[in-house]
């Protein structure tokens, strides 16, 4: 048993939450209020593809809450106006700390099958939307000196994965966007991480069998969640694989690589030549910054920075 002293708590604490009338959004939502924090429970309401939209989901997710004991309140609005969520954490609760974007659809279909407005909306809700949110609740987080955000990308993200030429994109974004703002936010007290859940919800319900979703709760992916946004966790710009109690944190790997003479003509024929020394990865760097990418490009040139 841990003391109480070790609980990780939200007292006081603005949560926003995107997307949670539903998975793994409401997970949160419901997992922060518990611990004390007030709760934005935002969420379009419309369908797993981006159709349509209502109050109930997110109604639902807040009458949860406050049957509870815990403080929520709604938000109706598409991600794509995160200027009136952070508006309804400012009116209602008078500040935002944490930002969870979260909200998500699929637009599925093979490259050649993949139509403008399938490629569009994607980007416009999973990146555009993080973009917007974040951006609005920017500001707050560096004058209080104090902010935690999760953004959610995805294994499609990461590895890419058939249909989802959209999706994969827009998650891999967020993870590039994160990088950034993680850099950007250091000095500010925020700090921004990126989750890549798998949880059994309307987005999985039709690939996965029916005992894998059940099985696959996102309550197993929320307590990852919580604690990158502890006030004491000091995590930041880490991407985390997350799903079925399994966490794991994700890192880039290098090769040593080949350094040819600067000075020399480079010709394929000689690139072709090294390519088992490119691709070998004994003894493999594993960079964390730009610094890591020129260093290198400038040792090859002779130049000290
Ligand atoms: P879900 O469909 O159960 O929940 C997503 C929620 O987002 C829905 O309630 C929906 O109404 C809301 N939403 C959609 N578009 C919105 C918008 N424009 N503005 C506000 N709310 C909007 O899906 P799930 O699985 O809980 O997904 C949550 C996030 O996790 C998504 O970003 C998804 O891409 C990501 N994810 C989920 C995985 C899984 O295994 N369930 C795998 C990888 C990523």
């Amino acid at each position: 048993m841990h003391s109480v002293s070790n609980e990780i708590r939200f007292d006081g604490r603005v949560v926003v939450v995107t997307g949670a009338g539903a998975g793994l959004g409401r997970s949160h939502a419901l997992g922060f209020a518990g611990r004390g924090a007030r709760v934005v429970v935002n969420d379009l309401g419309g369908g797993g593809r981006g159709e349509g939209r209502s109050n109930e989901a997110a109604d639902r997710v807040v009458a949860e809450i406050l049957q509870a004991g815990g403080e929520a309140a709604a938000n109706y609005d598409s991600v794509e106006d995160g200027a009136s969520i952070i508006r309804t954490a400012m009116e209602t609760f008078g500040r935002v700390d944490v930002v969870i974007n979260n909200a998500g659809i699929l637009r599925d279909a093979s490259f050649a099958k993949m139509t403008p407005e399938d490629w569009d909306l994607i980007y416009k809700v999973h990146v555009y939307g993080a973009y917007s949110v974040t951006k609005a609740a920017w500001p707050i987080m560096s004058e209080q000196g104090f902010g935690r955000i999760v953004n959610t990308a995805s294994a499609a993200g990461i590895y890419g994965n058939f249909g989802q030429a959209n999706y994969a994109c827009a998650k891999q974004g967020l993870v590039g966007l994160s990088n950034t703002l993680a850099i950007e936010g250091a000095r500010k007290g925020i700090n921004v991480n990126v989750v890549a859940p798998v949880a059994g919800s309307r987005l999985t319900e039709t690939i996965l069998p029916k005992a894998a979703t059940e099985a696959l709760k996102p309550g197993l992916v929320t307590p990852l969640v919580m604690c990158l946004c502890a006030e004491s966790s000091e995590e930041t710009g880490s991407l985390f694989e997350v799903g079925a109690g399994w966490i794991s944190k994700l890192r880039w790997e290098r090769t040593k690589g080949v350094c040819f003479s600067p000075s020399d003509t480079l010709s394929p024929e000689r690139v072709r030549a090294a390519w088992d020394r490119i691709g070998d990865f004994t003894d493999a760097d594993h960079p964390v910054s730009v610094q890591d990418t020129f260093g290198r490009i400038f040792d090859n040139l002779g130049i000290k920075l």
